[in-house]
């Protein structure tokens, strides 16, 4: 499977991607995670990348387009990928593009995980990850429940940033919605119910 995962920030392109992964293996390239671990690892990429995610502003386009590039060099991702939070502006769809038909490895299915925002900014406000193993939950987590390590909250789910990231979104990422509608690659799910009725979703329109 070559898929996209578009939706807001707080959609759950993230559970969901675990999910696949956990079922079918298929490497996950969240560019949110890959900016999040150079930020960790204080590399040049991280320091550039911060004030951009701390401001709820997208990281600039050549940079992005490049690490993308780059991770779709690796073998593992010849039988398939899961690309989540790429690409999130014309400019990025249209590379994305060009470096698949370079791969000869085009694309299934753009998924776009559909919620209201109100729903957005009470999960992102309440989400909490784990710092060891990423795991994805919310303020009702004391503790992992995969791994016991510690749950802690990004930077960038405070409300106010939630809120400039929900315009960003309209702004820069929803227009991909039409660009992929008309290469007729869109499916789009309901992604206001429970995360297993949401996965079942996915998989009955991905044909899995
Ligand atoms: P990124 O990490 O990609 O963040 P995002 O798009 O804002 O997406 P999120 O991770 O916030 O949400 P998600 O849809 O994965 O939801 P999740 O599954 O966690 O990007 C962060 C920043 O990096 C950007 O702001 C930008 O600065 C930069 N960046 C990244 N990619 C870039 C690019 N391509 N170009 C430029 N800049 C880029 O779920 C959210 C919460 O809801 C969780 O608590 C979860 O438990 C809960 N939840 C999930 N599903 C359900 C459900 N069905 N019912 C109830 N709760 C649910
Ligand atoms: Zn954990």
């Amino acid at each position: 499977m070559n898929i996209v995962l578009l939706g807001a920030p707080g959609a759950g392109k993230g559970t969901q991607a675990a999910k696949l992964v956990e079922e079918f293996g298929t490497p996950h390239i969240s560019t949110g995670d890959m900016l999040r671990a150079a930020v960790k690892a204080g590399t040049p990429l991280g320091t550039k990348a911060k004030s951009f995610m701390d401001a709820g502003e997208l990281v600039p386009d050549e940079v992005i387009i490049g690490l993308v590039t780059e991770r779709l060099q690796d073998p593992d991702t010849q039988a398939g990928f899961i690309l989540d939070g790429f690409p999130r502006t014309s400019a990025q769809a249209v590379a994305l593009d060009a470096e698949l038909a370079k791969l000869e490895r085009p694309l299934d299915a753009a998924l776009l995980v559909d919620v209201d925002f109100e729903v957005i900014i009470k999960r992102l406000t309440s989400r909490r990850m784990c710092r060891d193993c990423g795991f994805i939950g919310s303020s009702d987590h004391a503790s992992c429940p995969s791994c016991a390590g510690e749950m802690y909250q990004r930077d960038d789910d405070n409300e106010a940033t939630v809120r400039n990231r929900l315009s960003v979104y309209e702004r820069s990422t929803a227009p991909l919605i039409d660009y992929y509608r008309g290469c007729d690659l869109l499916v789009s799910i309901d992604g206001d119910r429970d995360v297993d009725e949401v996965y079942a979703d996915v998989k009955r329109n991905l044909g899995l």
